[in-house]
């Protein structure tokens, strides 16, 4: 009808679509998500909501991440924060293979479930499985009263507003937010960096709005970064680290809503095979923002362009002249600490996506087969 029309116009507030408006409101959702839990000297984190004890954060010996899609994507990055962090190790899980592993589930190990939504039933059955083995679990989810809010011993919520459109944007950002702030309170509990370092990374976190802002106005490079590749039939994302982290959960927003079929790799495993499917023309993707790793994702990129790939790299600020020597087309993000890029750097694949599957005249809001809350197993 008329009204209904009207109503989703009126929601999408001038966006062609959910997932646009969701895309630009990335910078309000990482200090909505970051308020209030930054002390006032904007030197410390302080999670209040966190029911866990300090003594119990000494306890945990492992740390077990379990998520579905792009919360599991969010894990990933998750993962490397709690390790460099805090030097606890940490699992990652799909949810859906978590419980039938038989995990080693033990009192000291702390499980975090990631889920926007609260009602993935893979997540909720992990989360159940975690508990009736005597894990403490803490959730990060959107969404207050959910299941996943419900059961869960502690829970950290991510601010980012409803999210409708099915491919998550604002809400995976969001998680990385939560991952950030919960590795500086263990760290602070657990005193494993130093406090310049983390005040350094506090500074660095407050920053991060603005930077998305700056890459946000850039938007129609990348739109016609997307025009070109949209015609290919299949493409490669690769990065090593957190690169590999972003280039897998890149990916995974263009099959969602371009159906562009394309694999994330691990910089350095290419060359195990998936080289072999390199020929001319291939468009790679190539994430080069960790500085201690740039000769080695370098030399990767030569190997892909030795085949004909047409790279296009994402990159630091400061690295464009460099990297332009050996790529076809660099895309810049501001600059930021090594453990915070992937706020910045998965912005532009967003944006490539939500333009390809826009150029294919696709339903950008309601992929095919998919569903935005999947709540059978
Ligand atoms: C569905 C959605 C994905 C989402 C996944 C996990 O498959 O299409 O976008 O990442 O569920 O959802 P959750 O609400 O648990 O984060």
């Amino acid at each position: 009808t008329r009204v209904e029309w009207d109503l989703v116009t009126a929601e999408k507030a001038g966006f062609d679509h959910f997932m646009l408006k969701e895309i630009y409101e990335q910078p309000k959702a990482y200090r909505d998500t970051m308020r209030g839990r930054i002390g006032e000297d904007g030197k410390s984190v302080l999670l209040k909501e966190l029911q866990m004890s300090d003594e119990y954060v000494k306890s945990i010996r492992k740390v077990q991440i379990v998520a579905c899609g792009t919360a599991y994507h969010a894990g990933l990055v998750g993962k490397t924060v709690i390790e460099s962090l805090v030097r606890i190790p940490v699992e990652n899980d799909v949810a859906s293979e978590y419980r039938y592993r038989s995990p080693i589930i033990t009192p000291d190990t702390l499980v975090i479930v990631v889920s926007q939504s609260g009602e993935t039933a893979d997540t909720l059955a992990a989360l159940r499985e975690a508990q009736r083995n005597g894990a403490r679990v803490l959730a990060i989810t959107n969404v207050v009263g959910s299941s996943v809010a419900r059961e869960a011993d502690d829970v950290l919520v991510t601010w980012a507003g409803p999210e409708i459109a099915v491919a998550s944007t604002k809400a995976y950002t969001s998680q990385l937010i939560a991952f950030y702030l919960l590795g500086l309170h263990m760290t602070r509990v657990l005193g494993t960096q130093e406090t310049s370092q983390e005040e350094e990374m506090i500074t660095a976190l407050q920053q991060l709005p603005e930077q998305v802002e700056e890459i946000l106005q850039q938007a129609a490079v990348l739109k016609q970064v997307a025009e070109s590749i949209a015609h290919h039939r299949s493409l490669f994302f690769i990065g090593r680290g957190v690169d590999y982290a972003v280039a897998q959960e890149g990916s995974l927003k263009l099959k969602e809503i371009s159906y562009i079929h394309s694999e994330a790799y691990a910089a350095g495993e290419l060359k195990h095979g998936t080289l072999a499917l390199i020929e001319d023309d291939v468009p790679v993707i190539a994430l080069v923002t960790q500085e201690a790793l740039y000769e080695k994702t370098l030399s990767n990129i030569k190997e892909v362009k030795a085949r004909g790939a047409h790279v296009l790299s994402i990159v630091n600020s400061g690295f464009e002249l460099e990297a332009a020597k050996s790529v076809d087309e660099v895309f810049a993000i501001p600059k930021t600490l090594p453990l915070l890029t992937p706020a910045l750097a998965v912005v532009p694949l967003q944006l490539l996506s939500y333009y390809a599957s826009l150029a294919l005249g696709h339903d950008v809001d309601k992929p095919r087969n998919l569903a935005k809350s999947v709540t059978v197993e």
